[in-house]
């Protein structure tokens, strides 16, 4: 086991939402603080003296100043299988996913492929401070058996599943109801509860499904209820109407998961931005979680998430913040909400830089129900953290020269920042970015 260390340097955690650009009470900030962690968890937070006071006799000492060290960030939806997707040229949402995602998917038959992939995967992931991300892998089992071998090795905490679909996609890249079902149970006794992994019933989305493969995959819900869920919904307008289509008997797209009990508070909705009142009530009410990928909607045209309208109606809708890898166009949580920011603007709303770093945080976390684990730097979380340099390139370095509030610095990290702010990106005590 390493030794004791003590991080030093300018430490940020979130407690809550933060209300305003002026909610100091929603986060701890040390401005020379010290981390303590041991054996992957972090034993204990507050100001640099103090805890090398209290630290065990040899921890080691690491100096991230001027750096910030906040919690790793979460990504809580892409896809494993289309590193290679990402840049399509595409008019939309269904020419995009049969041109170009239902083809490089089928590649993902080959464990070998999926191996390969793997690596390329985390070494991104780490290079982008990203720590947990929720994936889909392709069809293939052997996809799933890549991902979580490669996160157990690197010892992330990650989620995913092996994908359900079962129609209106190439028949190579197609399961049926029954292997669909066999298969999710293999992955979950091969991989959840190992090392840090989490699965999750993944079945695509409403067009990908048939009626006999939703029936499995609500069995499965029931069978396995601690898991989470992930699929996509209302992405696009073509899609929602050809949704509409193959189950005629749903109110709307939403009734569609809704009538094979697949929302609940660990359902992770991809896209959810066309979504009527009554929709968005029940997503209140089962406590569903919308998943915004704003890049990806700008890139594929999807639409522009109603952030604000979600977050402050009077039955809220939970809300999580993503990537969307190969409909998104980068890895990076920085540049997502430098996105999820710009189309608020384009709504004529705000998403201001304390909310937008909660997001990736603790916000993320509580979307996972996993915020006991990750997305602070409370006592007894688990050690993964991200270190953020503001002054990365000779533009930020002298934009910062103009900064003077917290706030500003985040701002400037989430518009001007990418891999390059990036550190340092430590998982379960660990630092591993410089090792890449
Ligand atoms: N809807 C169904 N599958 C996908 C996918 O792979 N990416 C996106 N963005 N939307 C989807
Ligand atoms: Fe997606």
């Amino acid at each position: 086991m390493t030794p004791p260390r003590i991080l030093r340097g300018r430490l940020l955690s979130f407690n809550r939402r933060p209300l305003s650009i002026s909610d100091t009470e929603s986060y701890v900030y040390e401005d020379d603080g010290g981390l303590l962690i041991s054996g992957g968890r972090i034993l204990a937070f507050g100001p640099f003296e103090t805890i090398l006071l209290d630290a065990p006799e040899g921890a080691e000492i690491v100096d991230h100043r001027p750096n910030l060290i906040l919690p790793g960030l979460i990504d809580t939806h892409l896809h494993f299988p289309q590193m290679q997707v990402v840049g399509s040229y595409a008019a939309n949402l269904l020419e995009w996913l049969n041109t170009y995602t239902f083809v490089e998917e089928q590649r993902f038959a080959d464990p070998a492929h999926g191996a390969r992939i793997a690596v390329s995967f985390f070494d991104e992931m780490i290079r982008q401070g990203t720590t947990t991300a929720v994936a889909y892998c392709s069809v293939h089992k052997a996809s799933a058996d890549a991902y979580f071998a490669e996160a157990s090795k690197r010892n992330m905490l990650m989620l995913g599943g092996k994908v359900l679909m079962d129609c209106n996609a190439p028949e190579v890249l197609t399961d049926t109801p029954q292997s669909a079902y066999d298969d999710t149970k293999a992955v979950i006794a091969d991989w959840h509860g190992k090392a840090r992994n989490h699965v999750v019933i993944s079945p695509r989305f409403a067009l990908t499904s048939s009626h006999e493969q939703m029936e499995v995959t609500g069995a499965l819900a029931r069978e396995f209820p601690d898991l989470h869920i992930q699929t996509h919904l209302s992405e696009n307008t073509a899609e929602i109407e050809r949704a509409l289509e193959l189950y005629p008997e749903a109110q709307d797209y939403t009734d569609i998961y809704a009538r094979y009990d697949l929302l609940g508070a660990k359902t992770l909705l991809g896209h959810a931005i066309h979504l009527s009142e009554r929709e968005r009530d029940v997503l209140n009410e089962t406590g569903a979680v919308a998943v915004h990928c704003p890049t990806s909607n700008l890139f594929l045209g999807s639409g522009l998430f109603p952030f604000k309208d979600y977050e402050t109606r009077e039955k809220p809708v939970r809300i999580a913040v993503a990537t969307d890898i190969g409909g998104g166009t980068s890895y990076s949580m920085l540049k997502t909400m430098d996105e999820a920011y710009k189309i608020q603007q384009l709504r004529g709303e705000r998403l201001n830089p304390l909310e937008s770093f909660f997001a990736m945080t603790l916000g993320n976390a509580e979307a996972l129900s996993l915020a006991d684990r990750i997305g602070t730097l409370d006592p007894d979380s688990d050690a993964d953290l991200v270190v953020l340099d503001a002054r990365a390139t000779p533009a930020m370095a002298l934009k910062m020269d103009a900064v003077s509030t917290l706030a500003e610095e985040l701002f400037l990290l989430q518009t001007m920042g990418d891999d390059r702010a990036i550190a340092e990106t430590y998982v379960a005590g660990n630092p591993v970015k410089s090792g890449l």
